[in-house]
C-alpha cells in the first residue's frame, strides 16, 4: 500500500480535480477527503471518487483541531494537502471573517496537526499574494504583497507555513498557483459565470475596463504542479505555477462568445471591483527545473470546459438557483452598468 493523503478542501474545484488525479496516477495511495462542503464544496464533484473503496470523506472544519487529529489517527495519514479556503476575491470584499477564519486560523490548526503526527505538509497558495505586477514576472523570493481580504488570508497561510518549517523543521511546500479553469469550477468565478450566462443569454458583467490581465492555468496542469511538488518539492520551499498564457479579460470573453456562437453585446460594462489588481504575472521556471510540463493547447483546454459547461447543465443549474440567486443579486444588482461592447 502507498501513502495516505488528506485532501482538505477535496470537495471544491482543483481540490476535487486533484482528487481525481491522485485516482488515475497513484493507484496505490489511500485518500481521505476532509471538508466542511461550505457553498462551495460539492459531492457531485467526487461521486466517482466516493465509490473507489481506496477513499473516504469526512464533513468538517479545518477550525476544527479535534476533528483534524481523529481523521489522522483513524486513517493513518502521512501527508496533508490543503486546498481548503474560502477562495473568492469578491465575497471577501463583502466579507472577509469566514477568509481569515479558515485562511489564517484554519491553516494554523493543520499545521499543528502537521507537528504532532510529523507528517508532510503542503498548502495550496495563490498568485495573488505577490499583488498587483505591473511588469515582470513574481519570483518565489518577492515579498508578498496582498491587496484584498483574500489574498492577505492566503499570504498569511504562506507566513505561517514557513514558520512552521522554519521554528519546528516541518516538511513544508507551498505552490502559488495562477487563474485556473476547467471543469466544476462553481460559477462565482469570472470563466464560469461568464460561460453559464452566455448560454443562457444573459449579460456578462465586465469590471471596470476589461483591461485587466490573468495568466490561464488547466486545472489539471495546476494539479501535476502540485503533485510534482508533493513528491519531489524541496522542503521549505514555494513553487509558482503559472499557465504561460496571459491574457486580457476583455480578449478572453471575446474568445468564448465565439467558441460559443453568442453575440458580443451580451458584455456589459459595469462598475469596477474595489482594489482590483490590474494584472499577476508568475515565473514558473523553478517548477519547471524540477521537471514540469504545462499542456500547450489554450484552445483545446478551453473548449474542453466550454463542452463541460454546456454537457452538464444539471450540475451548474443546481447551483444557480436559491442562495446562489441572493450572492448574484447581493454582487451584481446594484452595480451600474456603464456601456456594452460594441
Ligand atoms: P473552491 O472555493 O472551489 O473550494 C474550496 C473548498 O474548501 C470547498 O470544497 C469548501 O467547502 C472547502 N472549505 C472551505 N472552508 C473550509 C473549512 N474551514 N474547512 C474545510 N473545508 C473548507 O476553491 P478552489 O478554486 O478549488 O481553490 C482551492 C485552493 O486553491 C484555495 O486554497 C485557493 O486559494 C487556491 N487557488 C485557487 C485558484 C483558482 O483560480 N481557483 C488559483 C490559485 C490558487
Ligand atoms: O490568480 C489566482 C486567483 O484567481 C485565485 O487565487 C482565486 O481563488 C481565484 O478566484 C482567482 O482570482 P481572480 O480575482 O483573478 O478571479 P475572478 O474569476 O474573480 O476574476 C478574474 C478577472 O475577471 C478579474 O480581473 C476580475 C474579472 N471579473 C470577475 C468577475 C467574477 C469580471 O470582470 N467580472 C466578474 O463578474
Amino acid at each position: 500500500m502507498g501513502r495516505t493523503f488528506l485532501v482538505t478542501g477535496g470537495a471544491g474545484f482543483i481540490g476535487s480535480n486533484y482528487a481525481h488525479y491522485l485516482q488515475q496516477h497513484h493507484p496505490d495511495y489511500r485518500m481521505v477527503i476532509y471538508d466542511k462542503l461550505t457553498y462551495a464544496g460539492n459531492l457531485d464533484n467526487l461521486k466517482d471518487i466516493l465509490a473507489d473503496h481506496r477513499s473516504a470523506f469526512i464533513q468538517a472544519d479545518i477550525c476544527d483541531a479535534e476533528s483534524v487529529r481523529q481523521a489522522i489517527r483513524q486513517y493513518g495519514v502521512d501527508t496533508i494537502v490543503n486546498f481548503a479556503a474560502e477562495s473568492h476575491v469578491d465575497r471577501s470584499i463583502l466579507d472577509a471573517e469566514a477568509f481569515i477564519k479558515t485562511g489564517v486560523y484554519g491553516t494554523y490548526v493543520l499545521l499543528e496537526a502537521a507537528r504532532e503526527f510529523e507528517l508532510r505538509y503542503h498548502q495550496v497558495s495563490t498568485d495573488e499574494v505577490y499583488g498587483d505586477v505591473p511588469l515582470g514576472s513574481s519570483l518565489e523570493t518577492d515579498p508578498l504583497c496582498p491587496n484584498s481580504p483574500y489574498s492577505a488570508s492566503k499570504a498569511s497561510g504562506d507566513l505561517m507555513v514557513r514558520a512552521y518549517h522554519v521554528t519546528y523543521g516541518l516538511n513544508t511546500t507551498i505552490t502559488r498557483g495562477s487563474n485556473t479553469f476547467g471543469p466544476y469550477q462553481y460559477p462565482e468565478k469570472v470563466l464560469p459565470v461568464f460561460i453559464t450566462n452566455a448560454i443562457d443569454d444573459e449579460a456578462l458583467p465586465m469590471y471596470g475596463d476589461g483591461q485587466q490581465v490573468r495568466d490561464w492555468l488547466y486545472v489539471m496542469d495546476h494539479c501535476s504542479g502540485i503533485d510534482l511538488v508533493v513528491h519531489r518539492g524541496l522542503t521549505g520551499e514555494a513553487y509558482n505555477i503559472g499557465g504561460d498564457n496571459e491574457r486580457r479579460n476583455l480578449d478572453i470573453t471575446l474568445l468564448i462568445l465565439e467558441m460559443l456562437g453568442k453575440p458580443s453585446r451580451l458584455i456589459h460594462f459595469v462598475q469596477d471591483r474595489p482594489g482590483h489588481d490590474r494584472r499577476y504575472s508568475v515565473d514558473s521556471r523553478k517548477l519547471i527545473d524540477l521537471g514540469w510540463q504545462r499542456s500547450q493547447d489554450f484552445v483545446a483546454d478551453l473548449q474542453t470546459t466550454l463542452r463541460w459547461y454546456s454537457n452538464n447543465e444539471w450540475w451548474w443549474r443546481k447551483i444557480k438557483s436559491g442562495a446562489y440567486r441572493e450572492y448574484y443579486q447581493r454582487q451584481y444588482g446594484q452595480r451600474a452598468v456603464l456601456g456594452t461592447y460594441p
